[in-house]
């Protein structure tokens, strides 16, 4: 399929856009406009043979929650990972209020990622830091701030996600729910204008996901910023996301409010949404590679416009 960006190599040197979101040569989209502070636009991502994302396009509206779901191996990690430019798309693009993040220098990589406080899948600590050094690590590499200030904002971040006590404690020395609260609170201390999470759920109690998804929404509140969040947790879905995307089988199903994703009649949607046993998504979902979408075995024929 052409491309429409003409290949991340081809476009070194784009200039910023003057209309954030809506980079100009790129394809208009059928849905309404939307103030997107990461356009998604035709990307894809193949490692060797595997296409692990084919032609992805969406628009995350600034300044709401946006989860993306899908089966575990549908790339959604590394949807993150191309989001904040650690991979490098084979095709198409994102860009972060308007600039293409494949075309950027090093230099204007790290004045982006600077919008970003991101919370990568496993946690991402450095083993050989206590945790009160890690959550300070993106003040000292990104601020002049003095040792003070840094102690107040750890201290304040700490607090937030419940981890005081536990500071002075190697990576290595605490549970799986505590690396992932260190790794929160280490996201959060730039007072980032874009927050990814990856997972932010997985290895946490119930309750404390609950906590957790009042945190995700007390965050966006006060600061405004844009959240993006990927999960497998429907019911924190339910309680936090104001958008909604679905992964399956390298594509993008759908884009949409959460309302119309929850009212979908999509077969992949209505089931992953339901958990429902009856549907195209199987067990395995790297052994069904890029078959095409079995019919459904239980739940109605997809919508006009899905
Ligand atoms: N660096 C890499 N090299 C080769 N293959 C990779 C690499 N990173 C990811 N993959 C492959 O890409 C596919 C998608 O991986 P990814 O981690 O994005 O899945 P996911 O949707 O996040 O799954 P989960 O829900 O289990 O976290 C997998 O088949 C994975 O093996
Ligand atoms: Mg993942």
């Amino acid at each position: 399929m052409a491309d429409p960006l003409g290949g991340p190599s081809a476009v070194p040197d784009l200039p910023t856009l003057a209309v954030p979101g809506r980079p100009q040569g790129a394809p208009v989209l059928p849905s309404p406009p939307v103030d997107a502070v990461i356009s998604i636009q035709n990307l894809t991502k193949s490692f060797g043979s595997h296409t692990v994302l084919r032609d992805i396009t969406f628009d995350v509206p600034r300044g709401a929650i946006t989860a993306v779901l899908g089966p575990s191996g549908t790339g959604k990690s590394v949807l993150l990972k191309v989001i904040i430019g650690l991979l490098k798309p084979d095709n198409g693009g994102v860009y972060i209020d308007g600039e293409l993040m494949s075309g950027l220098s090093q230099k204007d990589l790290f004045r982006i990622r600077r919008k970003f406080g991101v919370l990568f899948q496993d946690g991402a600590l450095f083993g050989s830091m206590n945790l009160y050094e890690n959550i300070a690590f993106p003040l000292r590499e990104h601020t002049r701030k003095n040792e003070g200030d840094i102690r107040k904002i750890v201290h304040q971040n700490a607090e937030l996600v419940g981890l005081m006590d536990h500071l002075r404690k190697l990576p290595g020395e605490v549970s799986g729910g505590m690396k992932k609260r260190a790794g929160l609170a280490r996201a959060l201390v730039l007072d980032p204008e874009i927050v990814l999470f990856d997972e932010p759920d997985s290895g946490l109690d119930p309750v404390r996901v609950a906590f957790l998804d009042e945190l995700v929404l007390d965050v966006q509140r006060e600061t405004g910023a844009t959240i993006f969040i990927i999960t497998h947790n429907i019911s924190s879905v339910m309680r936090t996301a104001d958008h909604l995307g679905m992964l399956y089988q390298s594509r993008l199903v759908r884009f949409a409010p959460k309302d119309e994703m929850f009212e979908s009649h999509d077969p992949v949607i209505h089931q992953f949404l339901n958990a429902d046993l009856a549907g195209p998504i199987g067990m395995d979902e790297m052994a069904e590679g890029n078959a095409p979408r079995r019919e459904p075995a239980a739940v109605g024929a997809p919508s006009a416009g899905e």
